[in-house]
C-alpha cells in the first residue's frame, strides 16, 4: 500500500488492539502483527515505525516471546511495558523480577527528553519485571517511586521505551506521547484517511476482480454490508451484483430505505428479492428460538437457489469481515470465514471466491468510509441488528400482525429517544413482543392483549451489557404512546437485566 505503516508487534498484551486504534486516530495506518510473524513481515514489507506491545510473560523466561532487533536497527521503535523491557534486555540492559507486581496509577518523576514536560503527571502501570539498567547509548528519562526506569530513550537510533501504558485513558498524556513518537520521532505524515482508503480499495478491488469479474454482494440493511456494497459499486459499478433479500423482519421502514438508497442514489445492479411470504410461511407455527434462527438461515439459501439464474456469472462473494475478526483469527493473511448470519450460507454449488474489502477497518472506520461514500447518516449509524431480525424479537409465533405491532412500538421507542437525544451512547435499543396476554382497561372496555418489552443496553462489544438508565418520564411517555397507538398492545415493560446473566436479545 502506498501509505506509511506502523506495525504494532503483539506480545500478548491486553491493550494491543487499542494501540493500533490510537495510532489510526492520528491518521497513520497501523497493523497488529503477532510476534511470531513479525520477522517475516518486516523482511517482506519494511514498516515506517514499530511499536512493541505489552504482554503477560517475563523477558527473563527461557522461551520469552521476542523479535530480532537486528531487523529494527534503522526503524524508529517505541517499546511499551513488556516491549520496553524486551528492548532494554535484548540491547544489553538489565531487567529484574520485582518482588511485588506494580499495578495502578503512578506519578512520573525526574522527567526529561521524550517525556520531558510530563513530570508529576500520572501514568498507568501494570507489570511484574522492571528495567534496572539501560543499554549503552540509552538515557533514563523518568522514574517513579517504585520503578527506576519508567522510560528510556536513545534518540540517535530512535529507540524509546516506556514502562507505562500510553494507550489507556488512565494515562492522560498518553495520546501526546504517541503523537510525539509518530510525528516528532518517526517523522510520519497523517496519510491514512477514509478518502485514501476508498481510493486504494477501489484500485485493489478492480485488480482482484479483473476487467470482467462479477461480485455477489448480499446487503442486509446493516452498516457493514451497506458500506461494502457502496464501495464495490464505486469500484466496479454494475458488476457488483447487490442483492437485498427483504424478509419482512427488519425494523419499520428500513427495508424500504435500503432499497431506496441503493436504487436511487447508487444505481447499478441492485436487486431486491421481496420474499416476505416465503419467510412468514416457513415461520408459521414455530415458537422455538433456535428453530426460528435456523429457518431464517435456510430460507436465505432457498432464495439464492431460486434466483440462481439472475446470479449466474458471479465469480466472487463479498463478505463484511472487519479488522477485529481478522485479528481474532490470529493471522492477517488467513482470516477464518465467519458464519454470515444474514445470509445463512450459500447453496453448495455456488463456488465463489471471497472478497473482503473491509478487512482492514475497525467499525468506526467503516462508518466514516460509509459517510464519505455518501450513505445517509441513519444507515451508517445503525445499531447492530440480529440477522434473523424481528423473528427473535417477536417471542412465540412470528406472524405479520405481531411483527407489525413490534415494529410500531419499536419505532415509537427509538424515535422518542432520538428526539430527546437520549439515544447517544446506547449500543442497542429495541422493542420486543412477549408471548403472553395480560388484562388491561381502555375507555370502559376490559382488554386482554399482549405486552411489549423495551430494552436498551450499553455495551462495548456485546459480550457484556447493562441496561441504560433512561429517565422515568421518558419511559412513561413512551409507554403511554405505545399503548395508545399500537393496536393489540396494552402494557409496556422495561428490561433491567444486565448481560450476563441475561442476553441482549430476548430469544
Ligand atoms: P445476545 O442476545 O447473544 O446478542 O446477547 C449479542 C449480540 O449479537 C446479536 N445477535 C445476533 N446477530 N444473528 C446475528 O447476526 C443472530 O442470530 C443473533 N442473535 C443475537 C445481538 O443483537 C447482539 O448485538
Amino acid at each position: 500500500m502506498a501509505h506509511q505503516t506502523v506495525y504494532v508487534i503483539d506480545f500478548g498484551g491486553q491493550y494491543t488492539q487499542l494501540i493500533v486504534r490510537r495510532i489510526r486516530e492520528f491518521g497513520v495506518y497501523s497493523e497488529m502483527i503477532p510476534w511470531t510473524a513479525a520477522g517475516d513481515r518486516i523482511r517482506a514489507l519494511k514498516p515506517d515505525a514499530v511499536v512493541l506491545s505489552g504482554g503477560p510473560r517475563s523477558v527473563l523466561g527461557a522461551d520469552a516471546p521476542t523479535i530480532d532487533f537486528g531487523l529494527l536497527e534503522d526503524i524508529p521503535v517505541l517499546g511499551i511495558c513488556y516491549g520496553h523491557q524486551l528492548m532494554a534486555y535484548r540491547l544489553g540492559g538489565e531487567v529484574e523480577s520485582a518482588s511485588l507486581k506494580e499495578y495502578g496509577l503512578r506519578v512520573l518523576e525526574n522527567a526529561e527528553g521524550f517525556v520531558g514536560d510530563l513530570a508529576s503527571t500520572t501514568v498507568w502501570m501494570s507489570h511484574g519485571d522492571q528495567v534496572v539498567s539501560v543499554p549503552a547509548g540509552f538515557a533514563i528519562t523518568s522514574s517513579t517511586t517504585t520503578c527506576p526506569v519508567a522510560s528510556m530513550q536513545n534518540p540517535l537510533t530512535r529507540k524509546y521505551g516506556i514502562q507505562f501504558h500510553p494507550e489507556v485513558s488512565h494515562t492522560p498524556s498518553g495520546k501526546e506521547l504517541l503523537r510525539r513518537f509518530l510525528f516528532d520521532v518517526a517523522d510520519l505524515k497523517p496519510d491514512w484517511t477514509s478518502e485514501s482508503f476508498i481510493e486504494e480499495q477501489v484500485a485493489a478491488i478492480q485488480e482482484q476482480v479483473g476487467p470482467t469479474g462479477k461480485v455477489l454482494c448480499a446487503v442486509s440493511g446493516g452498516v457493514d454490508s451497506s458500506v461494502m456494497a457502496a464501495l464495490l459499486i464505486r469500484a466496479i459499478g454494475e458488476r457488483a451484483v447487490c442483492v437485498f433479500v427483504d424478509h419482512g423482519l427488519l425494523r419499520k421502514g428500513e427495508g424500504a430505505q435500503v432499497a431506496e438508497t441503493f436504487q436511487n442514489h447508487f444505481g447499478g445492479n441492485f436487486k431486491v428479492f421481496e420474499e416476505s411470504d416465503r419467510f412468514f410461511g416457513a415461520l408459521a407455527g414455530v415458537t422455538e428460538p433456535e428453530r426460528k434462527r435456523k429457518i431464517v438461515g435456510e430460507q436465505f439459501v432457498r432464495v439464492f437457489e431460486d434466483h440462481a439464474s439472475e446470479l449466474a456469472g458471479c465469480d466472487f462473494l463479498a463478505q463484511g469481515t472487519l479488522y477485529p475478526d481478522v485479528i481474532e483469527s490470529g493471522s492477517p493473511t488467513a482470516a477464518k470465514i465467519k458464519t454470515h448470519h444474514n445470509v445463512g450460507g450459500l447453496p453448495d454449488w455456488m463456488q465463489l471466491k471471497l472478497i473482503e474489502p473491509l478487512r482492514w477497518l475497525f467499525k468506526d472506520e467503516v462508518r466514516e468510509v460509509g459517510r464519505k461514500l455518501g450513505l445517509p447518516d441513519d444507515m451508517v449509524d445503525r445499531e447492530p441488528f440480529p440477522g434473523p431480525g424481528l423473528a427473535v424479537r417477536v417471542l412465540g409465533e412470528v406472524t405479520r400482525e405481531r411483527v407489525r405491532m413490534t415494529q410500531d412500538a419499536d419505532w415509537i421507542f427509538r424515535s422518542e429517544l432520538r428526539a430527546r437525544n437520549q439515544h447517544v451512547g446506547i449500543w442497542q435499543s429495541y422493542a420486543a413482543l412477549l408471548d403472553v396476554r395480560s388484562v388491561g382497561v381502555m375507555g370502559d372496555e376490559r382488554t386482554y392483549e399482549q405486552p411489549i418489552v423495551l430494552r436498551a443496553v450499553e455495551s462495548e462489544d456485546a459480550m457484556t451489557a447493562r441496561a441504560v438508565n433512561i429517565p422515568f418520564a421518558t419511559l412513561e411517555h413512551i409507554a403511554t404512546r405505545i399503548v395508545n397507538e399500537v393496536d393489540g398492545v396494552n402494557r409496556v415493560f422495561y428490561d433491567l437485566t444486565s448481560k450476563p446473566p441475561a442476553t441482549i436479545e430476548l430469544e
